[in-house]
């Protein structure tokens, strides 16, 4: 597994293609391993490198579906989920995550947002109803390379900006989630989902 790592790693470096940095790696296998989650989520598969990570650190049994836009990436960690002892407990959806998580009927109880940075809150909307309740939510790049915390940021990247704020406002305020922001890579931030009753109906 770790050679198959390795080799993933490299591949992904030589073609620039982003996946989860050592810490965050780090963090990602520390806390699945901590929730033993049994039915996993993924938006943003890239070559199945996280996938991987996350399937080492869960229970037997446990199950990951995982959804990724590009063709030619989905290629790639397709094949590299053939070479690791878990390809039967991955499946792997190839198209816009907006589109397909409406059709998706798991009841999840880990979930990795690592795509589109201006849709995670979609993302999470489009999921929310298959969280069962516990459910971790993993989310990478929350800082948006720093630029979530800044007074000024470039125009281009105001609406960008925005709507991660957007985010991470909702994960703090709703009081469905517990969250907690690690100031790792660019940011990571996890939440924990009560479920939909936790509301206070006095
Ligand atoms: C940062 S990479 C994922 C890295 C991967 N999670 C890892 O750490 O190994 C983000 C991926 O999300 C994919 N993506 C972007 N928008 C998407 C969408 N709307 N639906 C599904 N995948 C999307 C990109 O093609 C890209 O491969």
């Amino acid at each position: 597994m770790d050679d198959l790592l390795r080799a993933m790693e490299e591949y992904a470096a030589l073609r620039t293609i982003p996946v989860i940095g050592r810490d965050g790696a780090a963090l990602l296998c520390a806390t699945v391993a901590s929730a033993r989650p049994r039915a996993i989520l993924e938006i943003g598969t890239a070559i199945g490198y996280s996938t991987l990570l996350m399937a080492g650190q869960a229970a037997a049994g446990a199950r990951i579906t995982t959804i990724e836009i590009d063709a030619e990436r989905a290629a790639a960690a397709r094949a590299f989920f053939s070479r690791s002892r878990h390809a039967a407990a991955i499946e792997l959806l190839v198209g816009d995550a907006a589109a397909i998580l409406p059709g998706l009927d798991g009841a999840y109880d880990f979930l990795f947002i690592d795509a589109a940075k201006a849709h995670y809150l979609q993302y999470l909307a489009g999921a929310m109803d298959k969280l069962q309740p516990g459910a971790v939510i993993f989310a990478d790049n929350v800082y948006f390379y720093g630029l979530v915390t800044a007074e000024r940021p470039p125009r281009r990247m105001r609406t960008l900006v925005k709507r991660m704020r957007a985010y991470l406002e909702f994960v703090n305020n709703d009081p469905r989630f517990t969250t907690t922001i690690h100031p790792i890579g660019d940011g990571i931030a996890i939440s924990r989902f009560q479920g939909d009753d936790s509301h206070d109906h006095t």
